[in-house]
């Protein structure tokens, strides 16, 4: 989060990463929406991880596609996101919603890229002035 350039920015193979969001996104538990997503994303250790949308009775409990790919990425070894997409039921790229831009932010590389409706973003332009990490480091023992 203190520089610009994302590492890798040269090398993202964004066809790659939107295939595996749209096998995510066939993963999905929709029953109340019937709006399938699946997120995908390049890790600093250059795997990929990805997630899907799996909701819930009570529908505030929904947890969108981003959150399991966090999980994923933690579950998987860790690191931080250098890249990431998400598609839509018919494989189209949509963006995340703000909780999960925040969620993204979290788990970031500085400079992270996101492939968007506006084409390719960083972190810092989908979600400005962030709160993160760094505004609770004073505290930290
Ligand atoms: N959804 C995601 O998985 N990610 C987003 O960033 C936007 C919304 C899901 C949540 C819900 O299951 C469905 O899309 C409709 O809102």
């Amino acid at each position: 989060m203190s520089d610009d350039t994302a590492p890798f920015s040269g090398e993202i193979d964004w066809g790659a990463l939107r295939t595996e969001a749209e096998d995510a996104m066939r993963k999905a538990y929709v029953p109340y929406s019937h709006f399938p997503v699946g997120a995908a994303a390049l890790a600093t250790d250059g795997r990929i991880v990805s997630g899907c949308n799996v909701e819930n009775a009570s529908y505030g409990l929904t947890l969108c596609a981003e959150c399991s790919l966090v999980s994923a990425l933690h579950m998987s070894g860790g690191g931080q996101l250098v890249a990431f997409t998400c598609v839509n039921g018919d494989g189209d790229v949509i963006m995340p919603c703000g909780r999960c831009r925040q969620l993204l932010y979290e788990h970031s590389v500085a400079g992270m890229l996101l492939e968007t409706v506006s084409g390719i973003r960083t972190i810092d332009e989908v979600i400005p002035d962030a709160f993160g990490p760094r505004d609770l480091q004073q505290y930290s023992a």
